[in-house]
């Protein structure tokens, strides 16, 4: 091949350009208030948990409740509060492609509570029959936000794991801005934030090993279609629109 060709392909590869597909969807928010809110949301939580065996899902150590904080009532005006954030969430970020005027769907959120003492986590799981799913931190359990020994990190896999990674694990696909693709993405926990995702994600809890009680709570939003006013006010369980 003349060199006057292999430059010229050299050059076409270097003007080449790259779009991201696919991407996946995880949004941070912050409660407002939060103090007043978290506050609330620790005391119900802390005499709940005196009451309740609690239930054994993905959590290892800790102690998790039934998924009935909003729904069964005993989650008060804070949790109502969450729910209310967590829906603007949803429609924030869903799109029905066939809406006209009114929704077409409607949210309906399940919560439960975390409480971790040190040495607890959650191995790799998914939320089944959910759309979108979230966690919510009411207390991180950090002393302050230097605190990296505490552990407790919320870690999310990439779905195309481990595609991305079947030659070498040396060997990586490369943004358009030029990073290097991970196959995870970590987020630390802050009181107050609340962290979105689609329920299909896997994702984790390292071992939390701070000093306090860790307090989070998930949620899992389903979708059903829309009621009317009368149905929901008349409806067995609570709408949240
Ligand atoms: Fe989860």
């Amino acid at each position: 091949m003349k060199q006057a060709n292999i430059d010229a392909l050299a050059a076409a590869a270097q003007k080449a350009t790259s779009q991201a597909a696919f991407a996946t969807t995880i949004v941070t928010a912050e409660m407002p208030d939060a103090d007043a809110v978290n506050s609330q949301l620790k005391s119900t939580v802390l005499e709940h948990m005196q009451k309740n065996p609690g239930v054994s899902r993905s959590n290892i150590n800790g102690w998790q409740s039934e998924p009935d904080m909003l729904n069964a009532g005993w989650g008060g005006e804070a949790t109502a509060i969450l729910a209310r954030l967590a829906v603007g969430i949803c429609n924030g970020f869903s799109k029905d492609l066939k809406m006209v005027d009114k929704p077409r769907f409607e949210w309906m959120a399940d919560i439960w509570a975390n409480v971790s003492a040190a040495g607890a986590s959650n191995n790799w799981h998914v939320h089944p029959q959910a759309f979108w799913s979230a966690v919510y931190y009411v207390d991180d359990g950090y002393n302050g936000p230097d605190d990296s020994e505490a552990g407790g990190e919320l870690v999310f896999q990439d779905p195309r794991y481990p595609m991305n990674r079947m030659f070498s694990s040396e060997l990586v696909f490369r943004e358009s801005d030029g990073k290097p693709q991970g196959h995870t993405a970590t987020f630390r926990p802050r009181n107050g934030m609340l962290i979105a995702f689609p329920s299909w994600l896997y994702h984790k809890v390292q071992p939390y090993l701070g000093d306090r009680q860790r307090i989070s709570l998930a949620i899992n939003m389903t979708v059903m279609p829309a009621r009317s006013e009368q149905d929901s006010s008349s409806g067995s369980r609570p709408a949240v629109r």
